[in-house]
């Protein structure tokens, strides 16, 4: 067994994850938002999200993506990308697309935006807004996506699969090519949030995950020069945990609606953790000095066998929210690696969930979110 290393000494992180608002048209059940939707009375005005942008550049970030929720329902979104090209961050736009006309898009694009991240939830209108829990939006998206490339913005799609959809795998990769997309990312459902409370509903059976695996490798060979493709594989079949936010607190700062500091997106949903906020604390102490941030960076903190393990830093202990869903305390070994000695009862209940019959979703609203948290 080597000795543990102090791990790596972060400088600064590479993007910001700036989620504007936790308001959306959508209603997506695996949804990586919290459960505990914040209202729009608490978000961060015009001024503190500048301020942000400034601090993150100060910092030395590279990339700024404006999420939400839908980012476009904040009015003042073009001052907030006006900014980010001022300040040398590269922004991407992560969106559902329902939200914005031709005439938006151009105030965008003319405020300096450099690429938009468009989500499909299937490949076709029918399972695209039922599982959107949007009427219409499949047709709104298309149009959206003809509006992108007219301006020239690059497009990414994204796809998240799972169980019901990805029997439409091969469609949603013809999809992504007619787009004109340059590059599509694939990625199965990640289960905390809303999809650890739909997991029922999503978990793929292992059948169709190595299915899903040959169709991307396939794709990958045939479409080399026309569409890159990225491919998140569900951690609850894997041997081996994927590098969740290369590395807590290593790579990644997000900002939520209301200011709190996280390490990772979902970080909200380990309840032992409190975050440092802003505007109330810089960016730059947060980073180097917040407690969150510190309590999972590098491989201090790892118990045995990540401690001795020669993945420790490729891997950097996998995913501190996914130990937390399962375990109930992110200090654990993620169950997605075969060496935990809670993977048995991963596996378990992979199986088991991907065999239910119950198809039913239970919808991203804030209503069910407060009924979630008082339950
Ligand atoms: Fe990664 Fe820890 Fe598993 Fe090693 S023991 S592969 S470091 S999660
Ligand atoms: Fe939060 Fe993996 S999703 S650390």
């Amino acid at each position: 067994m080597n000795s543990p290393s102090p791990g790596p000494a972060p400088s600064f992180p590479l993007a910001i994850l700036a989620e504007l608002t936790h308001r959306c048209p959508l209603q997506c059940p695996y949804c990586s938002n919290p459960v505990a939707l914040e209202a729009a009375s608490a978000e961060l005005d015009t001024a503190s999200w500048l301020k942000a942008i400034e601090e993150a550049a100060d910092l030395g970030a590279l990339q700024i993506h404006f999420s939400g929720g839908e980012p476009t329902s904040r009015k003042d979104l073009e001052l907030l990308i006006a900014k980010a090209n001022e300040v040398g961050l590269y922004s991407n736009l992560i969106t559902a697309g329902v939200l914005v006309g031709e005439d938006r898009l151009n105030s965008l694009s003319d405020a300096g935006l450099d690429h938009v991240q468009l989500s499909f939830q299937d490949s076709e209108a029918a399972g695209c807004d039922r599982i959107g829990g949007f009427k219409g939006g499949f047709e709104k998206k298309l149009a959206f996506a003809n509006s992108v490339n007219a301006l020239g913005i690059p497009l990414t799609a994204n796809m998240v699969v799972h169980r019901q959809n990805l029997g439409n795998l091969e469609s949603m990769l013809e999809l992504a090519v007619k787009l004109s997309a340059r590059r599509v990312e694939i990625a199965h459902v990640q289960y905390y949030g809303w999809a650890y409370v739909n997991r029922a509903a999503l978990m793929p059976t292992r059948d169709q995950l190595e299915r899903a695996t040959e169709i991307v490798e396939e794709a990958r060979e045939r479409l080399k020069g026309i569409l890159v493709i990225d491919y998140v594989v569900p951690d609850y079949y894997a041997k081996r945990p994927k590098s969740c936010m290369g590395g807590w607190g290593q790579q990644f700062l997000n900002i939520s609606p209301a200011g709190k500091v996280l390490p990772c997106h979902a970080a909200e949903s380990i309840t032992s953790l409190s975050f440092d906020r802003f505007p109330e604390k810089s960016l730059r102490e947060i980073w180097e000095s917040s407690e969150a941030f510190l309590k999972y960076r590098g491989t201090d903190w790892m118990p045995e066998p990540c401690r001795g393990c020669e993945r420790r830093e490729i891997d950097w202990g996998g995913c501190r929210c996914q130990a937390f869903a399962l375990t109930g305390s992110a200090d654990n070994v993620d169950p997605a690696c075969a060496l935990s000695p809670d993977h048995a009862m991963l596996e378990a209940l992979a199986e088991k969930d991907s065999h239910g019959q119950n198809d039913e979703f239970m919808y991203r609203t804030r209503r069910q979110g407060m009924e979630l948290e008082q339950a």
